[in-house]
């Protein structure tokens, strides 16, 4: 097994490479690791808090972008694994397994790869997000589609993880929330103090308890003056914190938080009480609007579900509902995953026209069609 034990790494004229070192080497005072711990990482966290001047401009307050789709997987889900298949591989696990809209199992096959170990993913046949199969295929997981959706799955996997053959790395997995709540951190460290509002979307609600957990770990030890009200954003066709019942069968377009019945309810239910925060929802059209105008006014390209906190925003200020959001506020949005794992979505609005004339007047003439 090949391991990144390293914190840093040396060039030969003695400068320090300390980016790309991963969440536990930056955060290990925070996290359950031990000099026993062998540390699997990928180079995880670290990810830019991009301003974002039109969205602030559009909504009157000061918007920041936490881009985790820039993580070696291409979502948030790189910062837990890392430390809960660290503990694993110390606990002498044999195999990892996870249920997954897709994001947690492309995460779980890498690291799992990386640390030389078998990983299982369950997933919800035909629910799957392209770009996020493929990775699982192309990091060489064992994939077992069922029938049913995620909610059918993360059971199956509860299951099987009792018997003790595999160590379960979805988000029920405490490892992953403590990994998880490093992204809060990282916030903290660049702005100087935790914002006004942290806005993210809602699926098995493991981030939002883990950004929580985060920002009050560091209050606690004066990293912080003040924690952020906590708003979760679910899609309409998938919203049982919003409507306070279980949905049999949640549907909406944002594939990764098409979940009916989070693991970590409770938990973030509480995080948004005690931050006086809210849930709302968003329809299916404001999230791909807001995907679109992310993409074409700020440049930043994320799938349907990252682009659900941006939804909300708007919404938000648009209805003036919610007066957590006094003008000039300090609101950062976890952009959750990367747009090109779910290229079918963008694809599918695509005319592909024929092929011009390969000459100047052609292609000059297609231009002006263009417009
Ligand atoms: N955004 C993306 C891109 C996700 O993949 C997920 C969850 C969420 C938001 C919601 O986060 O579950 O912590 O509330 N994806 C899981 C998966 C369920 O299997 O990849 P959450």
């Amino acid at each position: 097994m090949l391991f990144g034990t390293f914190t840093a790494f040396f060039m030969p004229d003695g400068a320090e490479i300390s980016r790309g070192g991963g969440v536990v080497a930056r955060y290990r005072n925070y996290l359950p690791v031990t000099n026993a711990t062998p540390i699997v990482s990928l180079g995880e966290g670290e990810t830019p808090l991009l301003k974002a001047p039109r969205l602030s401009s559009r909504v009157r307050c000061h918007v920041f972008l936490k881009c985790e789709g820039l993580n070696p997987t291409g979502s948030f889900k790189d910062r837990g694994m890392t430390v809960a298949v660290s503990k694993a591989i110390e606990h002498g696990a044999k195999a990892l397994i996870c249920a997954s809209t897709g994001n947690t199992s492309a995460s779980a096959a890498a690291y799992a790869a990386r640390a030389g170990i078998r990983c299982v993913v369950v997933l919800p046949a035909g629910k799957i997000a392209s770009g996020k199969l493929i990775q699982a295929i192309a990091h060489g997981a064992d994939i077992v589609a069922i029938d049913g959706n995620f909610d059918d799955a993360l059971r199956v996997v509860r299951e099987l993880g009792r018997e003790g053959e595999f160590t379960i790395v979805n988000s029920i997995n405490p490892d992953r929330i403590a990994g998880q709540k490093t992204a809060a951190f990282e916030i903290v460290d660049e702005l100087g103090d935790a914002p006004d509002v942290h806005i993210l979307p809602l699926g098995n609600a493991g981030n939002l308890t883990a950004y929580w957990a985060g920002y009050r770990e560091y209050e606690k030890v004066s990293k912080s003056r003040r924690r952020p009200r906590m708003i979760g954003i679910q899609a309409a066709g998938a919203a049982p914190i919003f409507f306070q019942r279980v949905v049999e069968k949640p549907e909406t377009v944002a594939s990764a938080i098409r979940i009916g019945n989070p693991a970590s309810w409770e938990f973030a239910q509480r995080a948004i009480d005690e931050s006086r925060g809210a849930v709302h929802i968003v329809s299916d059209e404001e999230i791909l609007a807001a995907q679109r105008w992310l993409a074409q006014n700020e440049g930043v390209f994320v799938e349907p579900a990252s682009a659900a906190p941006i939804a909300g925003l708007m919404k938000l200020v648009a209805e003036r509902e919610d007066t957590s959001l006094p003008k000039n506020a300090v609101i950062v949005c976890t952009l959750t995953g990367h747009g090109l794992k779910d290229p079918e979505i963008i694809a599918r609005d695509f005319q592909k026209s024929a092929p011009v004339s390969a000459d100047a007047k052609a292609v000059r003439a297609a231009i002006i069609n263009a417009q």
